[in-house]
């Protein structure tokens, strides 16, 4: 054997068991990727024994070439065999890591819901909406002259005091936050030709200690109706339709008198107690009865304030005290609450818009 055939041959092998030792000492696939530049690429020790390929003879070289294959498939199919090796493993703990379990529980994403007074002004204009009646709406801010002028109350009474109702700085008393939707049933008539059927919600605000009753901003929702030939009898009949809606359909109504400047007659309305239906308990406090609105008949200053005929034209009106109804009909223990903005008090009134 000449000294080049046998240089050949020991370069193929020492290429040989040098390219399986790397591939052999590869820790894991980007390691591998590297060893097999060593050792199959351009600059590897088996290319340079295929490239002292041409200086042995003709007669050997088929032999040595065919080694050579033979030495680049060993190599090839050790690194196809490490590779699938750590594929395999790569794969297997990509099963360990990323495995879902389809059964467990879905991260449900917070949904926000409708607020309880909201969603009760809804419900009882929703009652009215029933009975023909229209939505208007009115300022916060109001000018005394629709908060008290026009609906008959006195420069001395105490509801105009600003020890009681809170006044826009620099405007004296002639403008302040209006402490009742009342005003609303001024500007309504101002603005429509007769009849008018309107419910009238909003925000309202007193001077007022607050406890579980008093709100110093709290919400109203105010009702007109103005027509020929409007009776006290309709009054009732709408009243009562509107508190067996919202408490129950076997409960009576009572209608006690009172005053307001602002109709004649006025009446306080009570709805039977909705827990011990007139027993006496501990939500109507020992009566049997609970008072949801002031109402009464539209008292005809008011409608000559707006120029409608008091001949022709007669009315009712009531308002009542949305954070009432709503904590009334729901059982919440202090108004209060409705404006804490706390999750687990809110979240209680989800159900569909
Ligand atoms: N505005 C009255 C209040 O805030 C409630 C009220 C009473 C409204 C009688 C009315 C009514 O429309 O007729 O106390």
């Amino acid at each position: 054997m000449s000294d080049a055939v046998s240089d050949v041959r020991g370069g193929l092998e020492e290429a040989r068991a040098e390219g399986l030792n790397k591939i052999e000492a590869a820790a894991d696939l980007a390691a591998l990727e590297e060893a097999q530049i060593r050792v199959l690429g351009r600059k590897a020790p088996l290319a340079r024994a295929r490239s002292s390929l041409k200086d042995v003879g003709a007669e050997d070289r088929k032999a040595l070439g065919m080694l050579a294959n033979e030495v680049q498939s060993s190599i090839q199919d050790a690194l196809d065999r490490k590779r699938e090796t750590f594929e395999a493993h790569e794969l297997e703990q990509r099963w360990a890591t990323e495995r879902v379990d389809v059964t467990l529980p879905g991260e449900a994403p917070p949904v926000g819901s409708i607020h309880p007074l909201t969603r009760t002004i809804w419900e009882i204009v929703d009652v009215f909406i029933g009975m023909g009646y229209r939505l208007y709406e009115g300022p916060e801010v109001e000018l005394s002259t629709y908060s008290f002028d026009a609906l008959r109350t006195p420069k001395e009474h105490p509801s105009r005091s600003p020890s009681d109702t809170f006044y826009i700085e620099g405007k004296g008393d002639a403008v302040g936050l209006r402490s009742h939707t009342s005003p609303v049933q001024i500007r309504t008539l101002e603005t429509e030709e007769p009849p008018v059927y309107g419910v009238m919600p909003g925000r309202c605000y007193r001077r007022d200690e607050q406890d579980a009753t008093h709100l110093a901003g709290f919400t109203q929702l105010e009702g007109l109706a103005v027509d020929e030939g409007i009776t006290m009898g309709d009054l009732k009949g709408s009243l009562l339709e509107f508190a067996r809606t919202m408490f129950g359909r076997d409960l009576d109504v009572r209608l006690r008198p009172h005053f307001f400047p602002f109709t004649e007659p006025s009446a306080e309305m009570d709805v039977q107690c909705f827990i011990c239906r007139g027993d006496g308990c501990r939500v109507c406090k020992q009566e049997g009865w609970i008072e949801i609105l002031g109402c009464g008949m539209v008292h005809p200053f008011l409608l000559e304030w707006v120029g409608w005929d008091t001949e022709k034209y007669t009315g009712f009106a009531f308002g009542m005290g949305v954070e009432r109804v709503a904590a009334l009909a729901h059982g919440v223990p202090d108004i209060r609450y409705f404006w804490e903005n706390d999750l687990r008090m809110l979240t209680q009134f989800r159900g569909p818009a």
